[in-house]
Parts: C-alpha cells; structure tokens; sequence
C-alpha cells in the first residue's frame, strides 16, 4: 500500500518520540512491502517562533493533501504559564483537528501483564482492564464562544452541542461496542447540563438501532470516582470533549505511564493519529520519554488502512519490548533505555509473524530447524 503520512513533531518530546513512530513504520514499509512517503511540516510554539502562526497555511495543506498525519505534541510553560498570550502552540492543534473535521478521537486503555505492578492501582482493581475512550473532539467547550468583560474580570466559555455533532460519534462508538463487550457508559452531567440532557436525549434514541449494546449512564464525577474503584465495569466510554480529555488522562493511570497511550482521531475523511500525553518540556532533549504512546498511535494508523496484520506486529513488538523490560524511566525508574533505544528496540523487533511461521515449517520440512 501506498501512503502519504504527514509528520507533526511539534514541541517538547513531540518530535523524539514522533521519531521512534517513524522508525517503526520504517521497519513496517521493508517488513510488509509498503511504501509510506514522509513529510514533515511545523505545528505549535515551534511554528509560531518561526512563522507567528501555530498552524501555519503550508502545514494544513500538507495535512488536506495526505492520507494521515502523525502527530507528536504541543505546548510550553511559556505559554502555559502565560495568560494573556493572544497566540497559543494549542491553538494550532485545535484548529487541525476542527479544519480536518476529526471529531471522534478514540483513547484505548488496557493492562499489560508485565506492567500490572507499574500502577499505583491495586492488581485485583485493574487486573483485565480493557476499555476505549470515544471522545468528541471539535464541539463542545473547546470551541464554544470564549469572552472576557473588557475590565479583564468576568470571563465564559460556551459549551454547545448540536445533535449532529453528538450523533455522528455516537454510531462510532455502538459499532465499536458492537465488536467488543457490547456495552456503551456514556458519561456527562445530565444533572446540571442542558447540553449533558440533549446527549442522553440523542444517545438514547440512537441506541434503538443497536439493540444488541447496553447503553449506561454515569455522571463524569462518578465516573472519575469509578475509574479508580472499577474501571473493569467499562468497555466503550462515550463522552463529551472536556470530559473525554479529562477522564482518559485520569485512566492513563491505569496501565501504568501515560506515555502508553495512543490515540486516533477519525473525521469522515482524514484521520489523525497522536499520543494522549503532552509535551511534557522537562523531559525536552533527555532522552527519557517514552516513545510507547507514538508507536502505537503509528500502530492505530495501520489500522485504519486495514493493515490488520502490520499492527499486530508494532503491537508484538512493543509487548516483546515491555516483557523484556526494554522500557524508557517512567515504566523503570531504575531503567539505562532512553527514548531512542527502546524506539529502536521496537522497530527491530517487528516481524511478519506468517514468514516467521513459514520458514519455520520449511526448515523444519528440510530438516534443518534448530527448534526442538
Ligand atoms: C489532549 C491534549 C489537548 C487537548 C491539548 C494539548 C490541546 O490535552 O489531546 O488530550 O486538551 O485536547
Ligand atoms: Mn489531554
């Protein structure tokens, strides 16, 4: 398969760890027989310190023209620490994602066996944890009108929602249910929120059509409460974009580092592939991010071309890794791998399980196999 992937480092660890996707899919292109083109392009603190626009024109055309893009992270203290920047590197993410019209971003979270101790969370709460995270991601607070009194004391944001906005990513996540534990939690504040009450209103109906999916409801300050106590009860999690932003961060906890967790964003036609974590600019240049969240963002990209067997492989390998404990400081702290090393393990190690098995049975046939 042919693809032309477009490569968004952006700031902090963005680009290390986007690097080490790279590599991955390097090794995928001469293991599988694909041919995956790369361009890179600016986005974030990055591209406003060299252009003074967080999405410069030349990135977005880069991104329309492509099949995917893969996507590191944004954001600084600069910024952060600044409330009266009138420019924003997020700002250059958001946009993307709303010109892209990528509105239903997919957060898996699962327990890996060898990590099961990696959490702060008792074994037997976590043990066989295997949900996924349906967030909304171009509607709601995010995008709502923002205001500020001209005395700079009063301020709002919108939080609006229109029931196409909520329906479009409802159906993705009953289909999602459909081929997993066929159960939809769909989390909000239905108590308070008049845009939270539309939701259920929407979900609801929509949820005659898949007749085969329990449909559940729980308030987001319980639900971040049964996160902890027992994440095991969710299979697909629908939510709003605030909400989804800020319980699928929460369940990072889970699996033991929030740089093991990728993400896809999906629109109707392009797709957007990034790690839930952000720039994490402490870590900038050392060597010590965990590269994990981008590899298996690359992996959720394979995916969505179909290319089932190839994300198996990065997935293999990423397990291979983890059992090896090949892992970056935040899964070890006592650990010598840096980012580059454990990308480079990874890549290495992707393999295309059906030759493996092939030349095996003809080694085997020819009398020359060394496995006893
Ligand atoms: C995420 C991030 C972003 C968000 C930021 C960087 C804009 O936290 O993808 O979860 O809030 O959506
Ligand atoms: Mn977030």
């Amino acid at each position: 398969m042919n693809l032309k992937i477009a490569l968004l480092g952006g700031d902090g660890v963005g680009p290390e760890v986007l690097a080490q996707a790279v590599k991955c899919l390097q090794s995928v292109e001469t293991t599988f027989n694909h041919h995956f083109t790369f361009s890179y392009a600016l986005v974030g603190a990055a591209a406003i310190d060299q252009t003074g626009n967080p999405l410069p024109d030349k990135t977005l055309e880069l991104c329309k023209n492509s099949d995917a893009v893969l996507f590191g992270a944004v954001g600084t203290p600069k910024y952060d620490n600044d409330p009266n920047a009138k420019i924003r590197p997020e700002d250059g993410l958001l946009k993307l994602r709303k010109e892209l019209t990528l509105f239903s971003n997919i957060r898996p979270v699962k327990v890996y066996t060898s990590l099961i101790d990696r959490s702060p969370l008792k074994k037997e709460i976590i043990s066989g944890v295997d949900l996924i995270i349906y967030r909304e991601l171009t509607g709601g607070i995010y995008f709502g009108e923002k205001k500020m009194n001209d005395a700079g004391t009063v301020a709002s944001d919108l939080c609006e929602y229109s029931e196409k906005e909520i329906g479009r990513i409802a159906h993705l996540a009953f289909k999602a249910a459909k081929n997993r534990k066929e159960k939809v939690t769909l989390i909000d504040k239905a108590n308070i929120l008049e845009s939270s009450r539309l939701w259920r209103k929407v979900v609801t109906k929509i949820s005659e059509s898949y007749p085969e999916v329990t449909l559940d409801f729980l308030f987001i300050d319980n639900a971040a409460m049964q996160m902890m106590l027992n994440p095991s009860q969710f299979d697909v999690i629908l939510t709003s974009n605030m909400f989804g932003d800020i319980i699928s961060e929460e369940a990072s906890v889970i699996s033991g580092s929030i740089g093991l967790l990728a993400s896809a964003s999906i629109g109707s036609e392009k797709a957007m592939f990034e790690p839930i974590h952000r720039s994490y600019a402490e870590a900038e240049g050392k060597d010590i991010a965990n590269p994990i969240a981008a590899i298996l963002s690359a992996a959720m990209l394979l995916e969505h071309f179909g290319l089932n067997e190839e994300a198996h492989s990065v997935h293999l390998a990423v397990e291979n890794a983890l059992n090896n404990n090949v892992v970056t400081p935040d899964l070890n702290p006592k650990s010598k791998f840096g980012t580059n090393y454990v990308g480079d393990y990874i890549a290495n190690s992707i393999v295309d399980t059906d030759d493996f098995l092939n030349l095996n049975d003809e080694n085997i046939g020819l009398g020359r196999s060394t496995i006893i």
